[in-house]
């Protein structure tokens, strides 16, 4: 029976694809696509977080009410919305200069409270998975792809004696700065703006622990970036790495279908938008964070363990246990999640 609703949502998925082709072969609907992405991704988002199974014929029942809203939708392709596509488009060089501003834009938008609940996340993931957290107590930490440095201070929350933080965006170590100043843990948190793949040679082994969270799946050498974990580790020191996994579910086709949908529309007009829409800061971040990364690899579970492996790391170990919207947890608690998600991400700790 839930199979059946399952293939029914993969089915609506195509059906809105369909629609808002036909609606816009152009590409110029930019509200409609916006709008239309982030009802997507809300149906599959929110019940990531409630402490109850996923509801897939309420998922089914959301996407099927974006139909309908594309159905009604007067819009249809009209050329004149191109004329602000020439301020939007352009702005970025490659790659790299799309993913330092929206993460610039996106982690701005956390807020105090979350940034500074930064750590529980973090010990709550080790100590549900019965990892100790005591090798942190008086470490020199890295932390890779820092953002906003959350996760940074965190080790220091946790007992880290000093944190280098690095991230290639400006926006985000400015914002790490600022939301740092002042404060003790700050003191102890040293920013780099740069390219991780560029990090000096004289932090080489230079590291206790090294963190590397949601930053490798968006690396365009994944291997590489794993390499940069490895030679900055001390020997015996350990590293933690989260990384998006692929699975099956209806999940990763839903993501792939904003993607396309927010595909023409450019990301600062699609920021308006969502936040204008959006109650709690960090649902547009998560929403924006998915559709425009450039780079989204997502990697089969035994190809990164034995990556990890081949670059050098022991003791690798799976963090099975999590916090309640980790798909790894929700996917033991909760048929529908497994068959709706999968388990989406995956999370190491590992020793040099
Ligand atoms: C999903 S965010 C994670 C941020 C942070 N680790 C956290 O969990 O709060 C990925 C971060 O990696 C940064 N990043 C991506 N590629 C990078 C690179 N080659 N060098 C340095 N930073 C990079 C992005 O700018 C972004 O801030």
């Amino acid at each position: 029976m839930r199979q059946n609703v399952i293939k029914q949502i993969f089915y609506t998925l195509d059906e809105i694809e369909h629609h808002i082709l036909q609606k816009d072969s152009r590409g110029q609907c930019w509200d409609l696509r916006t709008t239309c992405a982030y009802r997507i991704f809300r149906a599959f988002d929110i019940p990531r977080f409630r402490l109850e199974p996923a509801d897939p014929n309420q998922v089914l029942a959301d996407l099927r009410s974006v139909i309908e809203y594309i159905e009604q939708s007067p819009m249809n392709g009209d050329p004149q919305t191109l004329g602000s596509n020439q301020v939007f488009h352009g702005c970025f060089q490659n790659d790299a200069e799309r993913m330092q501003y929206l993460y610039g834009l996106a982690w701005s938008q956390l807020s105090r409270d979350q940034y500074f609940d930064a750590a529980r996340l973090f010990a709550d993931r080790m100590r549900n998975s019965n990892f100790d957290l005591s090798f942190l107590r008086g470490a020199e930490c890295l932390d890779l792809g820092t953002g906003i440095a959350r996760y940074a201070l965190a080790m220091i929350q946790l007992g880290a004696q000093h944190v280098v933080g690095i991230d290639f965006s400006l926006e985000c170590i400015q914002e790490a700065k600022r939301r740092l100043k002042g404060s003790e843990e700050g003191k102890l948190i040293t920013l780099i703006h740069g390219d991780l793949y560029e990090l000096s040679r004289d932090r080489d082994q230079a590291f206790d622990f090294v963190c590397a969270n949601g930053v490798i799946h968006h690396l365009p050498d994944p291997v590489k970036g794993l390499q940069v974990v490895f030679r900055c580790l001390r020997k015996s020191g350990k590293a933690f790495a989260f990384v998006f996994s692929q699975s099956d579910g209806p999940w990763w086709r839903s993501i792939e279908l904003i993607r396309k949908l927010t595909a023409p529309v450019p990301l600062q007009y699609a920021h308006k938008i969502v936040t204008f829409y959006e109650v709690q800061g960090t649902k547009s971040f998560n929403m924006l964070d998915y559709c425009y990364t450039p780079i989204q690899h997502k990697f089969d579970r035994k190809w990164f363990e034995q990556t990890l492996s081949d670059v050098g790391f022991r003791d690798i170990r799976f963090l099975e246990g999590g916090v309640i919207h980790d798909s790894v947890l929700r996917c033991k608690l909760f048929e529908a999640d497994r068959e709706l998600y999968g388990i989406t991400e995956i999370r190491y700790l590992m020793e040099k």
